[in-house]
């Protein structure tokens, strides 16, 4: 075998120092506050399975998995083989003019495993394009039906769809959200303001309001709301079956299904954004359904679709949907479309992505193991009194603090015992890979616990 082309550099401690110094004097990495000084990022040179190895050789349990992504887990040569083959047989095809066998394939088996009747798939780079994909696809076909006033978003304080100008229009503004994420008003100044009516249906239940009665009135604001816009004025709903970014924030049983009948009622598109939840995360192919018990009429998907190997995302369409516009007079194209729009890599990477997933069982493998893992979270949830809440479904996790720091000293203390967490202000939050095992588990759980441990012992409330 010969060795790694970059063996040597990787070994090199002085390379090492390079790297950490060029990345900082040169790379601008998302979501940092630009007018402070440059952080110095966690150098990482390997990764594999569920372990991301740094420059010393530490291995750490990548709690995130990525960016909620790696969820068959890192390193597979089976995915190595898939992709440098497809970069020899065929490196890219314009989606324009041609077709081919990996994404017209990939768009097969989307439709297969997709919830009954979402049989078309439009392909992007990654989430924020594929929700812009399907906003601008209701527009253009709202147009088409001349229903051209049809174009204002329902969509949810603590969402987050993206960071394209449209996805990020529709994310969450921060307003009430209690300083949890800033306010991305003002770092876009040209946020389409009234496409954002801030509605709240999440599940944040304030004290002593019963969920029942507190869903309740969550729909009854988004009944209010869509009376207050206007039916006619409305094009869709956009929804994280779980707040991923907001908080990992699960709704109650039947909020998602009281929103799609609403929805149905006034002839507004459910866009469910699977970009997190789909391929595995709560236990399924797509969460909408199987979880949710909702069939939504555009489904938005990314991260898992490859694990990460390589970017791609996906916008999967109703057949209704298409139906609705097939056959109308005029030409009416919709120009909405990126030059690597189902690139062959990467549908290959996705393909063999879903068959590690279908053949190694790891959708029941999460149906397992996450009773065995929510149990874990909410048992330090009880044990501390430093955390308002322990939540979670699936391989899904957040820690909530009562202290506003709670994010970036769990985020300190747990990267020192070995486990990368996501700090999110207040929160900090996990999504393993799909792989872990029930004792990697356990021990991504005794960290956790080792860190609150310490933590309490300075703690001051
Ligand atoms: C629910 C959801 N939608 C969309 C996106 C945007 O995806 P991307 O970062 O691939 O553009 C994200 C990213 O985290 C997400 O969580």
């Amino acid at each position: 075998m010969t060795a790694h082309p970059h063996a040597d550099r990787k070994n090199d401690p002085a390379r090492t120092k390079d790297v950490a110094a060029w990345d900082q004097q040169h790379t601008i990495h998302p979501w940092r506050d630009l007018t402070a000084p440059p952080l110095a990022m966690t150098q990482i040179a390997r990764a594999q399975g569920i372990y991301l190895i740094d420059g010393a050789g530490n291995k750490i349990i990548d709690g995130p998995g990525g960016m909620w992504c790696v969820n068959i887990g890192y390193g597979r040569q089976e995915m190595a083989d898939a992709i440098a083959e497809q970069v020899m047989e065929m490196t890219y095809a314009s989606p324009w003019f041609t077709c081919h066998e990996p994404g017209a394939m990939l768009a097969q088996k989307l439709s297969e495993l997709a919830p009954a009747g979402l049989n078309h798939v439009f392909f992007t780079n990654g989430g924020s394009d594929a929700v812009d994909t399907a906003l601008r696809f209701l527009f253009y076909r709202n147009n088409v039906l001349g229903k051209t006033s049809k174009k204002k978003i329902l969509c949810r304080e603590q969402g987050y769809h993206g960071s394209s100008y449209l996805s990020a229009s529709v994310s969450s503004t921060g307003g009430a959200a209690a300083g949890r994420l800033m306010d991305r008003t003002e770092n876009l100044p040209l946020m389409l303001p009234d496409i954002n009516p801030a509605l709240r249906p999440d599940n944040m239940s304030p004290d002593g309001m019963r969920m029942e009665a507190w869903c309740d009135a969550k729909i009854n604001d988004m009944r209010e709301r869509i009376d207050s816009v206007g039916a006619e004025n409305i094009a869709c709903f956009i929804a994280e079956p779980v707040l991923a970014s907001g908080g990992v924030i699960v709704p109650p049983p039947d909020y998602h299904q009281r929103a799609w009948e609403l929805c149905r009622q006034h002839d507004i598109v459910y866009i469910a954004d699977e970009v997190v939840t789909a391929f595995g995360r709560l236990g399924h192919w797509f969460a909408s359904h199987e979880v949710f018990g909702i069939t939504p009429d555009i489904i938005t998907c990314a991260k898992g679709l490859t694990s990460g190997y390589v970017p791609m995302g996906a916008v999967l369409i109703s057949d209704t949907l298409l139906d609705s516009i097939s056959g109308i007079d005029g030409a009416h194209p919709f120009t909405n479309g990126y030059t690597y729009s189902g690139h062959p890599v990467a549908a290959r990477a996705a393909l063999t992505n879903i068959g590690i997933l279908e053949r190694e069982g790891i959708l029941q493998h999460v149906r397992t193991l996450a009773p065995y893992f929510q149990e874990s979270l909410r048992a330090l949830g009880a044990k501390y009194p430093m955390i308002g809440e322990a939540r979670g479904v699936g391989l899904l996790g957040c820690l909530e603090g009562v202290a506003a720091d709670f994010g970036a000293r769990m985020d300190a203390l747990c990267e020192a015992r070995g486990l990368l967490v996501r700090p999110i202000g207040n929160m900090c939050v996990f999504s393993p890979p799909l792989i872990i095992t029930r004792a990697e588990t356990a021990t991504m759980f005794q960290i956790l616990d080792d860190a609150l441990g310490a933590m309490q012992e300075n703690y001051a409330p």
